[in-house]
Formats: structure tokens, C-alpha cells, sequence
């Protein structure tokens, strides 16, 4: 059986960006969006074009450049917002315009002031004002991940016969559990009339650390577009990591999913978002943190240098990381430091390592890591003295 291919929907331009302090202007946007493309996503949002003429004209930047990706631009469930987004998209081969509105108890009662019935209404307006400007409309419910089940399904449903092409699913407050999750995207599917001819979206934020968990927990239960970012930037705690994503759906054949991303890339694309935004990495990071291919307790090293796979799940190069690390600390044995010195040119013998290996304790003692030019020093000041 081939793998099903999952859609990859980047927004690092928009949910990503809304992150205090990176903003981008058009000229970086537009430079992110070409790698984004040439990293294989199948969906970039852009943008939120009536938030500001700034990202208006970023979107519309970007929709002039990009060629392969669809380019989609978010409106809310307002007339003006819908209008400005299809400006901006029109030089886009592929426009998609994103609108929706909230669809939990509190999103309704407490920020939109209104009734469930009144909500349908604006979802179903806008979902057709957006229809007559293009083919391509995504409805979002959003706190969707707080919202009944049986008025999710509802008003998606009336946002299928209205013409979305695709529903999506935000667990915007980051609060569902995986399996909450999935059994919420196995209850539409179920549930919803149409759903079969439409795309079933996840859209999670990292509350509870558990955006990735929830994401993949929707494919398997019938999702096939994740919307994610690079780096798992966003608001508060962040999105879905699209690195993560892609990998998990890499690593786990027996899920039978695929994606069109070049993970070759991702190591680079991580760099270019952390530097560009000025939003740092966290070391340890999965797929792409400092730290995410290197080992520094004994035991693990030892393991690793006689066979990657007893500590690695992931081949470092799969992700354009060069080679996985051995970092010398006070935790590494000898294998691992007989192992290093043999790359900088010291291939010792047993005795010799017996010397050095003191040495090393005592300056991996003083400092946290031990570099190569700590090991030469060792190298010239005891096995002078050995010999
Ligand atoms: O998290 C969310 O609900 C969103 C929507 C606007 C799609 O970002
Ligand atoms: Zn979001």
C-alpha cells in the first residue's frame, strides 16, 4: 500500500510571527516563503493582510513570487478582512483564503458577545463571501479543541455546503490530550456530511507541550493537512514544530504517511527562522537544537561509537546535520575521549590513554566542556612527559 501523502501547511509567516518581538518586514517574508517552497511545504500562509499595510503587502509580495506552494492569506469572519485578503492573494496562483471564527462556549459568549445560531450565520457568510473570490476557502473553528463535538461537527458541516475545501481544527489554547484530540477528528470525519470531499486540517498550539502529540494523533485518525511552524514558533508556547512532524511521520513507516518535505533542509531553514526572527533555539530541541545529535555521558558514547543506532533514532544527515557529536564533560569515559583524540591525530595506546584520561577529569572537572584545543594541550604537556 503506497503512503498517503499528508499535507504540510507552513505558518510560520502568520501564527509564527505572531510571536512578541520577531517582526519581519517584506523583504525577509518574502526570502523565508522561497525557502519555505523550496523546503516542499504544499501550503504557506502569508500572513493576516488586514492587520496592518505592511503584512497586506507582504502577502501580496509573497503571492507574486511563490509558484508551487498555495499561498493563503487568514481573514476573521468580516466582510472587510475577507475583501482585503483576495487583494492581496491576487497575483497568486494558488490563493486560498483561511476565515473562520471562534466556536467554543467561551470564544461566544465571552469575546464574540453572540449566540451559537448567530455564529453559524458569520461562519456561513464568510465562508461564501470568501468563495466568490476563490476556489480554495479554509474554514477555522476556532478553540475547536474546547468546543462540543456535536456543534463542531454542525457548523462545520454548514462550512462544507457553503463551499470550504478545507476544515480546520485549531486546538488554539493547547489544551487538548492526544487522544481527545484524535477521537475529536474521528467524530467529524464521522459525523460531517461532505467531509470525505474536503481537507481535514490540525492546528495545534504547545500549551502542554503537546502540539506534536496532537497533531499526529489527528492524522492517524483521519487529518491529512498539519499546520505547523518552524521551530514550533507562535504565540505563547508556540505551534506544532514542523520539523518534528515530518520526522515522526519519517521514523514511524507502519503509519504509512508521507510528506513532500526535503528534511535535507531542515537544519538549515531552523537557522535561517532562529537568526532572521531573532528567536533562539532551544539546545535541546528536537531534530534541530544544538544538542539534538550530541552525546556526552559515557555510557551513551561508548554506545555510539561502536554503533550510531543504539543512541540515535534519526541518521544526523537526514536532517542536514553533518555528524552526530561526542561532547567531552566530566560524565565521558575512555572510549569516547580515545575516540576524539584519534580524530584530531593521537592514536594512543592503552597506557597513554590511562595518562591522559587523568588529565582530562581534571580539566573536564574545571570546565564544563572539554575542546579539542584542551586536548592538544593535554596531549603536548603529559605525553611529552610519558615518553
Ligand atoms: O490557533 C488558532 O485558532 C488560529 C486560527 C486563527 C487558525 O491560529
Ligand atoms: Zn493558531
Amino acid at each position: 500500500m503506497s503512503n498517503q501523502k499528508i499535507q504540510i501547511f507552513d505558518t510560520t509567516l502568520r501564527d509564527g510571527e505572531q510571536v512578541p518581538g520577531c517582526k519581519l518586514n517584506t523583504k525577509e517574508k518574502v526570502e523565508v516563503a522561497k525557502r519555505l517552497e523550496a523546503l516542499g511545504v504544499d501550503v504557506i500562509e502569508a500572513g493576516f493582510p488586514i492587520s496592518s499595510p505592511g503584512d497586506f503587502e507582504s502577502v501580496a509580495a509573497i503571492a507574486s513570487v511563490v509558484r508551487d506552494a498555495v499561498v493563503c492569506g487568514l481573514s476573521r469572519a468580516v466582510e472587510k478582512d475577507i475583501i482585503t485578503a483576495a487583494e492581496s492573494l491576487q497575483k497568486a496562483v494558488r490563493p486560498r483564503i483561511h476565515t473562520g471564527i471562534g466556536t467554543s462556549e467561551s470564544h461566544i459568549r465571552f469575546k464574540l458577545n453572540s449566540t451559537p445560531e448567530k455564529i453559524v450565520e458569520r461562519a456561513v457568510s464568510a465562508v461564501a463571501l470568501a468563495k466568490r473570490y476563490v476556489e480554495d476557502v479554509e474554514f477555522y473553528a476556532e478553540d475547536a479543541g474546547r468546543t462540543d463535538n456535536e456543534f463542531l461537527a454542525f457548523i462545520c458541516e454548514k462550512a462544507v455546503q457553503a463551499g470550504a475545501t478545507v476544515l480546520n481544527i485549531p486546538d488554539t489554547t493547547g489544551y487538548c490530550l492526544p487522544e481527545e484530540y484524535g477521537a475529536k477528528i474521528k467524530f467529524l470525519k464521522e459525523n460531517v456530511k461532505g467531509v470525505h470531499n474536503v481537507t481535514l486540517s490540525t492546528h495545534c498550539h504547545n500549551d502542554l507541550g503537546m502540539a506534536t502529540a496532537n497533531s499526529i494523533s489527528g492524522v492517524i485518525n483521519g487529518a491529512t493537512q498539519i499546520e505547523c511552524t518552524i521551530n514550533g514558533i507562535g504565540e505563547r508556547a508556540g505551534n506544532t514544530a514542523l520539523e518534528e512532524v515530518v520526522m515522526v511521520l519519517k521514523q514511524h513507516p507502519l503509519l504509512n504517511k508521507t510528506t513532500g518535505v526535503d528534511s535535507r533542509q531542515l537544519n538549515a531553514i531552523s537557522k535561517y527562522v532562529s537568526e532572521t526572527m531573532r528567536v533562539p533555539v532551544q539546545p535541546n530541541k528536537a531534530i534541530v537544537g544544538a544538542n539534538a545529535f550530541a552525546h556526552s555521558s559515557g555510557i551513551h558514547q561508548d554506545g555510539v561509537i561502536k554503533k550510531r543506532e543504539t543512541y540515535e533514532i534519526i541518521d544526523p544527515k537526514e536532517v542536514g546535520v553533518d555528524h552526530s557529536s561526542i561532547v567531552l564533560t566530566a560524565r565521558s569515559g575512555r572510549a569516547a575521549l580515545a575516540y576524539r583524540m584519534k580524530n584530531i591525530g593521537y592514536e594512543l595506546t592503552r597506557d597513554e590513554l590511562d595518562i591522559v584520561y587523568k588529565s582530562f577529569l581534571d580539566t573536564a572537572d574545571a570546565k564544563k566542556e572539554v575542546l579539542d584545543d584542551d586536548l592538544h594541550e593535554i596531549a603536548a604537556n603529559r605525553l611529552k612527559v610519558a615518553v
